[in-house]
C-alpha cells in the first residue's frame, strides 16, 4: 500500500511521466487536476484520475527515472553511458568507487545503487554543483555516498579501490593518482565529450601498468515498429563522449 510521503511515477494516457512524493496536494496537469492524496491507501498499478476524467497509472519509479528527472546543474552523463562502467568494470555491491565530478549527481546515483552497500566517494570543487548533487543523492540516493569538496588533480585519500570513476575537463591528470589510490585489478574509467582528452588520457595511462585500455562509445538506434514501414528513427542522438577504460594489474 502507498503510505504518505512515499514516491510514485505517475504516467498519463500519452506516456508522459510526472515523478513526485505522496502529500496532501493538488497536482495541475494540461489533462486535469490531481488530488495527490487521493494515492494514499492505493497500490502500485492502480489509477487516479483527473478532474477531466483521464487516468493517470501509479507505478514505482526505479533508478533511471531518477536520473532523467532529477534536478541537473552541468551536464549529466545519460544512463546509457552510465551503465557502460558495469559491463566494462564489474563493479558490483559492496566494492568502493572513487568519482570526480560530482556535477548533478547522476552518475553518483548509479555508482551508489550499483555497490551499495558498499561506499562511493565523490570530489567536486564546485559548491553549488555539490549541494544540488547532495540533495538528489538525499532524496534518490542509497545513504553510501560521502561528498568532497576537493580538487582531484591534487591527489586521491583512499586507497584499495575497486573504481575510480571521471567525468571532468582534465581527467589525465588523474590517471596517477587513480593508480596509486586503486587496488590490483581495479579500473580507472573516464568520459570526455573530445578525443584531445581521450589522447592525453591515453598517453597518461601508457606509462603506468594498466592493461585492458579501451576507448568506446555508445551509439543507439531505436525503431519505429508499424505494420507497415518499420524503420530506423529518422533522428537520433549523434554524440555524447567518449568512454575510456584501464585496469591496474
Ligand atoms: C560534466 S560535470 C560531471 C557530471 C556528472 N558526471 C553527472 O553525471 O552528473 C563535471 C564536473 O567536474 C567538476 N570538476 C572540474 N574540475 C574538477 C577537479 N579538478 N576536481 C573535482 N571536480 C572537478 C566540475 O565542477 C563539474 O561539476
Amino acid at each position: 500500500m502507498i503510505a504518505e510521503n512515499d514516491r510514485v511515477l505517475l504516467v498519463d494516457p500519452r506516456g508522459k511521466k510526472y515523478l513526485m512524493t505522496v502529500t496532501n496536494k493538488i497536482f495541475h496537469t494540461n489533462l486535469g487536476k490531481l488530488d495527490i492524496s487521493e494515492i494514499i491507501g492505493m497500490s502500485y498499478g492502480d489509477k487516479i484520475k483527473s478532474h477531466m476524467g483521464k487516468n493517470f497509472s501509479i507505478i514505482k519509479p526505479n533508478i533511471i527515472d531518477y536520473i532523467y528527472m532529477m534536478r541537473k546543474m552541468p551536464q549529466t552523463i545519460n544512463p546509457d553511458d552510465a551503465c557502460q562502467v558495469i559491463a566494462n568494470t564489474g563493479i558490483s555491491s559492496g566494492d568502493t568507487v572513487v568519482e570526480a565530478g560530482t556535477g548533478s549527481g547522476a552518475m553518483t546515483l548509479l555508482l551508489s545503487y550499483t555497490v551499495f552497500p558498499g561506499k562511493v566517494y565523490s570530489y567536486d570543487i564546485n559548491e553549488r554543483f555539490l549541494k544540488v548533487a547532495k540533495e538528489n543523492i538525499d532524496n534518490y540516493g542509497k545513504g553510501n555516498v560521502e561528498f568532497k569538496l576537493k580538487d582531484i588533480y591534487e591527489g586521491i585519500d583512499e586507497k584499495d579501490i575497486d573504481l575510480v570513476s571521471l567525468d571532468l575537463p582534465e581527467p589525465h591528470r588523474v590517471v596517477g593518482h587513480a593508480f596509486e589510490a586503486l587496488r590490483a585489478g581495479g579500473f580507472v574509467f573516464s568520459f570526455s565529450p573530445c578525443i584531445e582528452q581521450v589522447i592525453d588520457f591515453r598517453r597518461e595511462i601508457s606509462k603506468y601498468d594498466y592493461s585492458e585500455v579501451k576507448t568506446i562509445e555508445t551509439i543507439i538506434r531505436e525503431y519505429e515498429v508499424k505494420e507497415r514501414g518499420t524503420r530506423p528513427k529518422t533522428r537520433m542522438l549523434g554524440h555524447t563522449g567518449f568512454m575510456t577504460f584501464a585496469r591496474k594489474i
